[in-house]
């Protein structure tokens, strides 16, 4: 038998199965093409590799709509054959960051839950071919997603043509972990009916109607693994300040005990002030995130995590092994989302989830550059971060308060591009400090920001700039000739230092 026929128990769709030449003929030029993946697992893999190795030849140009970030490359291939002519809604590879900042890939930066809603009530051009990983399909034809759910069976209710691929590289322990649930379309939308983070709504698989698969390939590329940089003592700092916080939050009774759902972003800081838990004193933390990354598991083999809720799993090689070799001690701990619930306002709003996010920079009024280097150039996308900020009980954005050898600071006069608003935010963290801007009106949060959270080579100029600022007046002074003068002195000189 070919390997990884038996993972297809639904016997009626052996017939289904081709070779990846023949299946990539269903994707045509100017086709949407709705790929699996979310943060570098779970994608397909065969099925766009091979379509950029034929592109590579026979020019063509596809709309690319995935759940997030891809492994193994697939952007920078596709790129690299000039075949994206638009993609959405969020994507962290080096050589197409390049074309997109160079304008010849028009990139629709999206809130990671809103997608699938936008594409079913046509906001969004339809899907007309879905191309998504399986660990397997049930006996009744259900699709077993493999490392991540992202907008896959979205995609697959939506989509003309549905092509399958049948992932060997992925332990069928998977199956059981996922829990798919796909809200109807309005005007017969309902409340999602869950209430807490550990709750089960759906079904293990997604359903699909048979007559849509056209084509069933089978993969052998495993995901990419991830190495995540070690905490250094910035991000360590960071961590400490948040853990203090937070033990002051339950002692004067602002929160629970085990703090309520936890997200946590993407990026070595996040992972670094995430792990920073394994040295508290909490325990019975719960997430309620998008990705879960390596900290993730190793504060539920600690057992400070009781329960952990996301839409994908981005882990490192070693990490992967241990969770897939262990998953009997896991299966009852985790659960993989649709990102249109991982993501979904109405259920974060319900839980009172703690967001913490990363910022490249944010202002001395608390609003956050999550994307835009220097304002202009795209680094990864917002993602998730504006899905849990906008919404959370309290949304908390860290970085450290220089970068590049201390040439930028991340505390800046006005952000040179806004991606949450101070309306929206409570807490900013550095390695500096902590500042806590609930209740402080724009004068008040600057002080605060500036005290607390800037870089003391930098202290000095923000203060002057908010004082001769203030001496103009406004709600939220500004000096509007300097507001962004630190980026452009930095595009001209290297360096945001004043003489
Ligand atoms: N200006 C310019 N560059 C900056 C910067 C600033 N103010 N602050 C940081 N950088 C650079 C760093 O120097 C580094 O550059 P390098 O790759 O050339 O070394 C890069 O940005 C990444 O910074 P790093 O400190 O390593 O942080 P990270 O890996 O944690 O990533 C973000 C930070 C903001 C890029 C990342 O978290 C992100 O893309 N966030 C948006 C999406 C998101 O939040 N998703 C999660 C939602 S659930």
């Amino acid at each position: 038998m070919i390997n990884g026929l038996e993972r297809i128990r639904c016997a009626a769709l052996h017939e289904k199965v081709m070779s990846v030449e023949k299946a990539i003929a269903f994707i045509q030029d100017g086709a949407v093409v709705g790929l699996s993946g979310f943060g570098g697992a779970g994608e397909a893999k065969t099925v766009p590799l091979a379509l950029a190795d034929y592109a590579q030849n026979h020019p063509m140009k596809i709309t690319l709509a995935t759940g997030a970030s891809l492994g193994n490359r697939i952007d920078g291939r596709l790129n690299d054959a000039h075949a994206l002519a638009r993609r959405y809604p969020y994507q962290a590879d080096p050589t197409l960051r390049k074309a997109i900042n160079n304008g010849e890939v028009m990139y629709i930066d999206q809130h990671l839950s809103e997608l699938a809603d936008n594409i079913r009530h046509k906001n969004l051009p339809k899907i007309n071919v879905a191309v998504v990983a399986a660990t397997a399909i049930t006996e009744d034809g259900q699709i077993i997603p493999t490392g991540s759910c992202g907008n896959s069976a979205n995609f697959i209710e939506m989509a003309d043509h549905v092509i399958i691929e049948i992932d060997n590289t992925i332990s069928p322990v998977l199956e059981g972990a996922h829990d798919i649930y796909v809200p109807k379309a309005r005007p017969n939308r309902e409340p999602i009916p869950l209430t807490e983070a550990g709750d089960r709504i759906g079904t293990i698989g997604i359903h699909v109607d048979p007559s849509k698969i056209s084509a069933i390939v089978l993969n052998d590329i495993p995901d990419t693994s991830f190495k995540m940089d070690e905490a250094d003592n910035e991000t360590l700092a960071i961590a400490k300040h948040l853990i203090h916080f937070f033990e002051n939050e339950v002692a004067v009774g602002r929160l629970p005990e085990n703090l309520g759902p936890l997200q946590s972003g993407v990026g070595s800081i996040a992972n670094a002030v995430f792990a920073g838990f394994e040295h508290s004193n909490f325990h019975d933390l719960e997430m309620y995130s998008e990705v879960l990354q390596d900290c993730t598991f190793q504060l539920i083999d600690s057992g400070k995590m009781k329960f952990a809720s996301g839409c994908s799993m981005t882990l490192s090689d070693e990490c992967a092994k241990r969770v897939m070799n262990n998953f009997e001690r896991y299966k009852d701990k985790i659960v993989l989302r649709p990102q249109e619930l991982s993501n979904n306002p109405e259920i974060i709003r319900r839980l009172g989830i703690i967001a913490i996010n990363t910022a490249l920079e944010f202002d001395i009024y608390g609003n956050v550059n999550s994307t835009h280097v220097t304002g202009t150039k795209m680094m990864n996308g917002i993602g998730g971060s504006g899905d849990f900020t906008r919404h959370a009980h309290l949304a908390i954005f860290v970085t450290k308060s220089i970068a590049k050898g201390g040439a930028i600071s991340s505390v800046v006069p006005m952000v040179s591009h806004c991606d949450h608003a101070e309306h929206d935010i409570d807490v900013l963290v550095t390695e500096q400090g902590l500042a806590d801007l609930r209740g402080l009106a724009p004068r008040e949060r600057a002080l605060k920001i500036i005290e607390n959270c800037a870089h003391p080579s930098y202290k000095a100029d923000l203060l002057n700039y908010f004082e001769r600022a203030c001496a103009l007046g406004g709600q939220t002074p500004h000096v509007l000739r300097e507001a962004l003068s630190w980026h452009a002195q930095f595009e001209e000189t290297g360096s945001m230092k004043s003489a």
